[in-house]
């Protein structure tokens, strides 16, 4: 499937905002992502914490054993050359979801190639908008162009079926199932967006 977000030989079809990639609009203006600062985490800390257990679904990160403070600490943590935190949010300016990319862990690593991980989280009052699906191709497009990923990685539970839909659309391809240790053993669908 193609990706329109992508299609462009120029690069990604993004508004930058004064000419600095802390903000970027989906095409269709259904969605902006904004890069999480270590000072915009309140509104964000709210919304994890509203929609902690309702996300949990590993691979992810947000364990609710965090307290608040150890949230925060995570998000920042995420503010590195390799990682960003997004706020997605709508038309009207909602807060409506949270995306992330972050360089593979060890038992994602392929010598000679940068390899990024996509994850995205939408507020259960927000869900079935498209959002994650926008959200989703924005981010792949920062992480290739603004970040210099080869290669963008999703992976999911076998039973998350909105979540292999959100990558399929976002123009994933199936690379299959793979096993991996995160706490426990899980199969994984594991999915791909090479930089073309
Ligand atoms: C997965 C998730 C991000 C989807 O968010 P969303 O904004 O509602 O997704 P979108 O609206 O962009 O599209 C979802 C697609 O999945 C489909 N879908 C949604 N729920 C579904 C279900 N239970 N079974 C099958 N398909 C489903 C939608 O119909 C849509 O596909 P379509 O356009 O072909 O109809 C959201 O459900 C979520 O936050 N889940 C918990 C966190 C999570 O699992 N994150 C992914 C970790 S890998």
């Amino acid at each position: 499937m193609k990706n329109e977000y992508l299609e462009d030989n120029n690069g990604p079809k993004l508004d930058l905002i004064d000419g600095q990639p802390r903000e970027v609009r989906s095409p269709n203006g259904n969605v902006t992502l904004q890069v999480v600062m270590s000072e915009n985490t309140d509104e964000l800390l709210k919304l994890i914490v509203k929609n902690n257990d309702y996300w949990l679904n590993p691979p992810d990160d947000f364990s609710p054993l965090l307290d608040p403070g150890e949230l925060k600490e995570f998000i920042v943590s995420r503010l590195t050359s390799e990682s960003r935190a997004f706020m997605i949010r709508n038309r009207e300016g909602d807060l409506v979801g949270i995306s992330d990319i972050r360089p593979t862990g060890e038992q994602d690593r392929v010598e000679g190639e940068k390899r990024g991980i996509v994850s995205y989280y939408i507020d259960t009052d927000y869900q079935g908008h498209g959002y994650a699906t926008d959200a989703t191709a924005v981010a792949t497009a920062y992480g290739l162009y603004i970040m210099h990923y080869d290669v963008m990685i999703g992976q999911t539970n076998p039973g998350n079926i909105a979540s292999q839909r959100v990558l399929e659309k976002a123009g994933y391809e199936i690379d299959g199932t793979v096993k991996r240790k995160y706490g426990k053993d899980y199969d994984l669908v594991e999915y791909s967006y090479r930089k073309p």
